[in-house]
């Protein structure tokens, strides 16, 4: 297997951690570049479910190693219970299989609590609809020089210094979003508070903290083969998603190296995850949405469901604009396109192959702010099938239709399907 990245094409939830999950036989280290607990990559083995919210998809293998690279914001207490719950199921993790970057930045309390008053404090139309894990805030103290990072941790005083000069500026943004609407109970956050509560989760990390470019790099040197996993979607990234309503992170392939740490020679494949419709949580544009009785079709049968916050997830058509920016944006080599079973017994399916806007017809979104929130998407029907086709194990078992839905896909994005995903369960796969 070529070091390959694993890429959300659309709003996420694409089926990336089901994709890592299968792919990790392949491979020996799988890295988490970029995002937080906002994520949740569902894995289902021999009908067990596991939602992984920071700990790489990998982790269910053993021999395997797991690393959260520094592109990473960490939520420590969220990180030492994800670790117990796995503990608890019989998954072993220890320093040998799984590793943190010294250089991943750590969420903290005040960073989810900001994001959550923030979040109240906006009117229904400007609310982004975030997870409320912190991660904006986590990446702004990045950003502006005053971030806690992982090693940080092994070092009390620097510590509590940080967390001294960020409360400034904090509790006097707190303070004055509350008083613009009183929605949450107003009291200046200690700095020794923060401090003994983040401390005792912060030291258990302290064993698998290392040099994570190193860790890659020693993988190389014996000719293992890397994995990255992003998080989100390529529509929800900070530059290229559709801003405002995003996350705070490069979502796409290019981040792989900078979040994992390494160089982007070592990225040799691209695979971005397609679901065979669209989904998206949270607020913004979304042109292929079915407010109808088809939107709700999807939303049952494909128990679209957040798996971080459990909203419903708003459900449409394949938007193909969408994906031709994320087959530019990644360099997609292939695509694994996840729950085209929902599908079946939908009598005639639409792909949105272009938009009119302002007069035109165009193939890819607009580039200005709102303008995907303007477009009239353009469709084209193909029949559907009856046939349950989650246990399918060869192509040639599909019904034709489903096959020619497929092949239109590539067609139009002209990107091989490599992997045909058929149910949840990691053996309910087809790899072509
Ligand atoms: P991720 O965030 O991209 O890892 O995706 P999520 O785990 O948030 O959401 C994908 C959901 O679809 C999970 O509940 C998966 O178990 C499920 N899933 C993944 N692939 C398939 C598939 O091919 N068919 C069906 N029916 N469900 C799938
Ligand atoms: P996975 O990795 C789907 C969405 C939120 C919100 C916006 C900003 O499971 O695919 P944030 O908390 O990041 O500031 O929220 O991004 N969002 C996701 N939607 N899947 C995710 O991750 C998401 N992570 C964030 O719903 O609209
Ligand atoms: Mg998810």
């Amino acid at each position: 297997m070529p070091n390959t990245a694993i890429i959300g094409a659309q709003w996420g939830d694409e089926g990336k951690g089901k994709i890592v999950d299968l792919m990790t036989q392949d491979a020996d280290l799988i890295v988490r570049f970029q995002g937080g607990n906002n994520a949740g990559h569902t894995l289902v083995v021999n009908g067990k479910k596991i939602i992984l919210h920071l700990i790489p998809s990998g982790i269910l293998h053993p021999g395997k190693v797991c690393l959260i690279g520094n592109g990473v914001v960490l939520d420590p207490k969220v990180l030492c219970e994800e670790i117990d719950g796995l503990t608890q199921q019989g998954i072993v993790i220890t320093p040998a299989n799984f590793k943190i970057s010294k250089k991943t930045h750590i969420i903290m309390p005040y960073h989810s609590l900001l994001d959550q008053v923030r979040e109240k404090s906006k009117s229904g139309k400007d609310k982004i609809g975030t997870t409320g894990r912190g991660i904006g805030p986590c990446y702004e103290d990045k950003m502006a020089r005053i971030g806690v990072r992982a090693a940080d941790f092994a070092e009390p005083d620097l510590l509590l210094a940080k967390i001294n000069k960020a409360l400034v500026e904090k509790n006097a943004l707190l303070t004055a979003l509350y008083k613009e609407k009183p929605l949450y109970k107003e009291k200046p956050l200690d700095p020794r508070q923060v401090l003994e509560t983040v401390l005792p989760w912060g030291e258990r990390l302290l064993p698998y903290l290392t040099d994570g470019s190193e860790t890659i790099s020693q993988c190389r040197a014996k000719d293992g083969n890397i994995l990255f996993e992003g998080a989100q979607g390529v529509h929800l990234d900070i530059d290229h998603g559709t801003y405002p309503f995003v996350t705070s992170s490069n979502t796409i392939s290019a981040n792989a190296a900078c979040g994992g740490g390494c160089s982007p020679q070592l990225l040799e494949h691209i695979l971005i995850v397609v679901k065979a419709y669209t989904t998206r949580v949270g607020s913004g544009p979304f042109p292929t949405e079915q407010l109808n009785a088809d939107g709700e079709y999807l939303q049952k049968k494909g128990a679209e469901f957040g798996a971080t916050t459990g909203r419903k997830r708003r459900c449409g058509w394949l938007d193909i604009p969408i994906l031709r920016e994320s087959v530019r944006l990644t360099g997609a080599n292939g695509i694994a396109l996840t729950k085209a079973d929902v599908m079946g017994g939908i009598k005639t399916i639409k792909i949105c192959t272009g938009y009119t806007y302002q007069g035109e017809t165009i193939l890819f979104p607009p580039q200005e702010e709102n303008g995907l929130a303007k477009v009239e998407p353009i469709y084209e029907e193909l029949p559907g099938w009856d046939q349950d086709i989650s246990s399918c194990t060869t192509w040639e078992e599909l019904p034709s239709n489903a096959r020619a839905y497929i092949q239109r896909i590539e067609d139009l994005l002209k990107t091989k399907v490599e992997i045909v995903s058929l149910g949840p369960d990691r053996n309910q796969t087809i790899q072509r």
